[in-house]
């Protein structure tokens, strides 16, 4: 059984995506369970190359520093001959108007200057990824499913049209964890892409600017510390990041604390503390490039190696 989730280096790894994603794919992953840095899904809008790779690294030996095993990891691009080559064999199995379908083209190609075809054809690359790999089970949000529906679908005609190649993948539901807001707007997710970086504190900030953005967090104007997300959605964010940092439980933390300024304090320790290893083991890999290489090399030739046959069954049944 193999279970693939992958993470883009759009922008740096942050505190949301350790406390609701990463922190449990090191701890709680299964034997099959796969990762992937999925630098070709931030090249459907407008990007920077230097970055982009340097991005990518970093996000590299962040999941490394995190505990995820090195030998079920790999960067995307890495496979870049092979999914491209797949991805082709599922365009042509692929129907305009089942691409032109998905909700989050609409969402994302919303308002931009120029729509990179990519866009509209990035859930056949996601589908390039899950087949590619033989997955099972791709853990997705809400936002997700509908291409891993589509992935089900060019999978299914692919073996109909021209002979049974590919695994059938199912979307699950990503194990929950915490929700992790932005600490200027609670009331959207802390996220890479948000224009204003105070509100997200990345994985690698040094311990003094995650004090800072923690203290400079918005609180409620009721003045009381209360887990109550309806109501008072930011002090309910920081009880929530203390108690995933903690292993408790938000009520139980806001029982604790009478004032805004006490919370903060303990939140800001406790997102350092949690931080501190994985930001001292990624920067260690990130200031030696050898190991990191050695590691992405590894992961790359084994993932390669997994997708080797599944790849030339596809090409030969295809017909080149
Ligand atoms: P982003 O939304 O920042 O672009 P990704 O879409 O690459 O992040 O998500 C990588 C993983 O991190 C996913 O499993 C996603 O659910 C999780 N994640 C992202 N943001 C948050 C957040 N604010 N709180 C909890 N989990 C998050
Ligand atoms: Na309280």
């Amino acid at each position: 059984m193999t279970r693939l989730s992958a993470i883009t280096p759009s922008d740096r790894a942050h505190l949301g995506n350790h406390l609701g994603a990463v922190r449990h794919w090191a701890r709680d992953g299964h034997p099959g369970d796969l990762y992937f840095v999925s630098d070709l899904h931030a090249m459907t809008v407008s990007y920077n190359p230097a970055r982009l790779r340097a991005t990518t690294r970093e996000l590299l030996a962040v999941l490394v520093a995190s505990g995820i095993a090195p030998d079920r990891l790999f960067v995307q691009s890495d496979l870049i001959r092979e999914l491209g080559a797949l991805t082709w064999l599922l365009e042509c199995a692929c129907a305009f108007g089942e691409a032109s379908r998905m909700t989050q083209f609409k969402q994302k190609s919303d308002g931009q200057a120029m729509v990179r075809l990519s866009l509209l054809t990035y859930p056949v690359l996601m589908a390039a990824d899950i087949l590619l790999l033989g997955a099972d089970e791709v853990p997705v949000g809400a936002d997700q499913r509908q291409h891993v529906e589509l992935a089900r679908d060019l999978a299914r005609r692919f073996n109909t049209t021209y002979g049974e190649v590919f695994a059938i993948p199912r979307a699950v539901m990503p194990r929950t964890a915490a929700r992790v807001r932005d600490l200027s707007d609670p009331t959207r997710k802390m996220s890479k892409s948000a224009q204003d970086s105070t509100g997200t504190v990345f994985v690698l900030d040094d311990p003094d600017l995650v004090r800072r953005k923690i203290r400079k967090a918005k609180t409620d104007a009721l003045g009381r510390v209360e887990h109550d997300p309806a109501g008072q959605p930011a002090v309910s964010n920081l009880l929530e990041i203390l108690a995933a940092c903690r292993g408790t439980d938000p009520r139980t933390e806001a029982a604790g604390f009478s004032e805004y300024g006490p919370l903060k304090e303990a939140v800001a320790e406790a997102v350092v503390e949690e931080l501190r290893p994985i930001r001292t083991r990624a920067l260690e890999l990130l200031s030696d490039p050898a190991e990191l290489d050695a590691i992405r090399k590894a992961g790359a030739d084994r993932a390669a190696d997994r997708a080797a046959h599944r790849l030339s069954s596809a090409l030969r049944l295809a017909g080149v």
